[in-house]
């Protein structure tokens, strides 16, 4: 595969969206074959599986349905989306990825990380992200500031515990892989974060001699 695997992961209302927009712009500006894509969805069947995992009105839904859901979904993005775009020598930027699922179902929900690889190891295979942005921002200033809103899907209505150990979750997994993953203050204004994500991409290519 010659293609470059970016991902963006951080707790819900980080600013991942209008960041991977900016990146997209960047490098297709610089000529680069550019795939912009999210989890859970990326594909009509993925979209779909999406909707029934955040549908409100599933409250009955196991941890266990809902872990493999994920996968179910990862696993159609993953080789109907991801992998041919690699292959073609694309960069695909993807809001959130398998380590959504570690954090969000292993640590978050209690599941463990083990069960979640162990799922997730059908999905996905070997592939990894080349570079991982988690953009930090703590629930408190995110995801609960959204609680007064009345729109909220079935993970956003989780409550504050959930949050702070998703939160959690994602500062430990980033102290664990360094090397992948970039932790961006989410608190810094839209230019300078674009900024940070921009020296390290431009770094990684040039390692990579993109
Ligand atoms: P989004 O709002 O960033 O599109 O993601 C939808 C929700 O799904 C969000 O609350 C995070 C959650 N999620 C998981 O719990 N596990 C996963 O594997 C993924 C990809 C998302």
């Amino acid at each position: 595969m010659s293609g470059l695997f970016i991902t963006i992961e951080g707790t819900d209302g980080a600013g991942k969206t209008t960041q991977i927009k900016l990146l997209e712009k960047y490098l297709r500006d610089k000529g680069f074959k550019v795939v912009c894509t999210r989890e859970p969805g990326g594909t009509p069947i993925s979209e779909k599986i999406r909707d029934i995992i955040i549908d409100k009105n599933n409250a009955e839904m196991t941890d266990i349905t809902e872990a493999l859901l994920y996968a179910a979904a990862r696993a159609q993005h993953t080789s109907e989306v991801i992998i041919p775009a690699l292959n073609d020598g694309g960069i695909v930027i993807s809001d959130r990825y398998l380590d959504s699922s570690i954090v969000y179902q292993g640590f978050a929900r209690g599941m463990g990380e083990k069960l979640i690889k162990g799922i997730n190891r059908y999905a996905v295979g070997e592939l990894e992200p080349d570079i991982t942005f988690f953009l930090r921002l703590k629930p408190e200033d995110g995801i609960l500031r959204k609680e007064k809103q009345t729109d909220l899907d079935r993970i956003e209505m989780e409550k504050a515990g959930f949050h702070q150990r998703v939160y959690d979750g994602y500062v430990r997994l980033s102290k664990r892989f360094k090397d992948r993953i970039k932790v961006i203050d989410a608190l810094e204004s839209v230019e300078e974060i674009h900024d940070h994500i921009v020296a390290y991409i431009d770094e990684l290519m040039k390692k990579n001699s993109i």
